[in-house]
């Protein structure tokens, strides 16, 4: 029996991705929670034929807490989304709170359960809930994952896409380490499997814009949509697929693969090493890392990088040290 809880569940990416995760064979229980409409999105999909019984929950009578009550993952794409001419860091004021305040009603109904954040911004978000959770006494870095997987998956298409094929996209894995934001988002184009072309990968224009176009797909999404949100369809299908990896190695006794994501590095002693490797102290990172049936079971070394790539992790650096500051100090005004 593994219940999945969505904060967020009526909204953009909440929508999409609770009927995701409804098809998944392993999830046995599906729990909707949000401010609007979570009772119509469950009973919409709850005619699905799928084992997942769902059910929807706002938040009268404590709904929060109900919601979550015993839930094995909470998948959280709760807050605001960017407007044109707005950073992910604008969003911070309304959705720390927000944040803050579904890590209290998770540490107080399932502080056991997979916490991954996709609200952004996740540089700041993922630190407003550890400092939650540590406050409430029921902190496991190994169990929160700040969701970065979009760039993961952003990275395979543009980079088929140069290469002159896009329907390859699925052939290509491309770690993206770093955050979430901007210059955060790194890119690592030299260990891409398979090989990048060198025409490519030696020619600075080409390079420069492709790893450009990754690091601000987000700004390509917000642009298009010209007012009407931000990436909520592609990132559905990645917070699903994340959700799936996380599921697999908790409860579907698979080997899986190394995977990205924003977390703290003091969650496993291979952290030390990669903050040698970044050359700077951070708290967190997106990092490879190997998952198991209590989270992360391993990070994984960055490993080798070449020029380019060093010059963007210094910038990727000095951006996050702030941000991960932002959402450390942050103060809720009540829980
Ligand atoms: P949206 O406005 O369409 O949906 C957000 C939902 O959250 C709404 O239904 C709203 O009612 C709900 N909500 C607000 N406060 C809540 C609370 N206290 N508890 C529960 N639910 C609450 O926005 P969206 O497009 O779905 O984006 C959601 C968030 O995800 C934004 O912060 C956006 O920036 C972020 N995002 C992150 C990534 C990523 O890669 N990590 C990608 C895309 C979007
Ligand atoms: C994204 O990368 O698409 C999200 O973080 C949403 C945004 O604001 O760009």
């Amino acid at each position: 029996m593994v219940k999945a809880t969505v904060c967020g569940a009526a909204g953009g990416i909440g929508q999409p991705l609770s009927l995701l995760l409804k098809l998944n064979p392993l999830i046995t229980e599906l729990s909707l929670y949000d401010v609007v409409n979570a009772i119509g999105v469950a009973t919409d999909l709850s005619h699905i034929a799928t084992p997942a019984q769902v059910t929807g929950f706002l938040p009268p009578d404590n709904g929060a807490e109900k919601a979550l009550q015993g839930s094995d993952i909470v998948v959280i794409p709760a807050g605001v989304p960017r407007k044109p001419g707005m950073t992910r860091d604008d969003l911070f004021k309304v959705n720390a709170g927000i944040c803050a305040t579904l890590a209290q009603a998770i540490a107080n109904a399932c502080p056991k359960a997979f916490i991954l954040v996709i609200s952004n911004p996740v540089n700041s978000t993922v630190p407003v809930f550890a400092e939650t959770l540590k406050k409430a006494g029921v902190y496991d870095p190994k169990r929160l994952l700040g969701v970065s997987h979009l760039d993961i998956v952003r990275a395979s298409t543009f980079v088929a896409t140069v290469i002159g094929n896009a329907a390859d996209a699925p052939k290509y894995t491309i770690p993206v380490v770093g955050g979430h934001s901007g210059a955060t988002i790194l890119p690592l184009l030299s260990q891409s499997q398979p090989k990048i072309p060198d025409a490519i990968l030696n020619d600075k224009s080409k390079r420069d814009a492709l790893v450009n176009r990754i690091q601000f797909g987000g700004d390509e999404v917000v642009k298009a949509k010209d007012g009407a949100g931000s990436a909520t369809l592609s990132m559905a299908q990645a917070g699903a697929e994340f959700a799936d990896f996380v599921l697999q190695a908790a409860f579907g006794g698979k080997k899986v693969r190394t995977v990205q994501a924003y977390i703290d590095l003091g969650a496993d002693a291979g952290g030390e090493a990669v903050k040698k490797e970044i050359g700077a102290d951070l708290a967190y990172f997106s990092v490879n890392i190997e998952l198991g049936p209590n989270g992360v079971e391993k990070i994984l070394p960055i490993g080798s990088i070449d020029a380019a790539e060093k010059e963007l992790l210094q910038a990727a650096v000095q951006e996050l040290g702030p941000s991960i500051e932002k959402g450390t100090s942050f103060q809720p005004a009540k829980l």
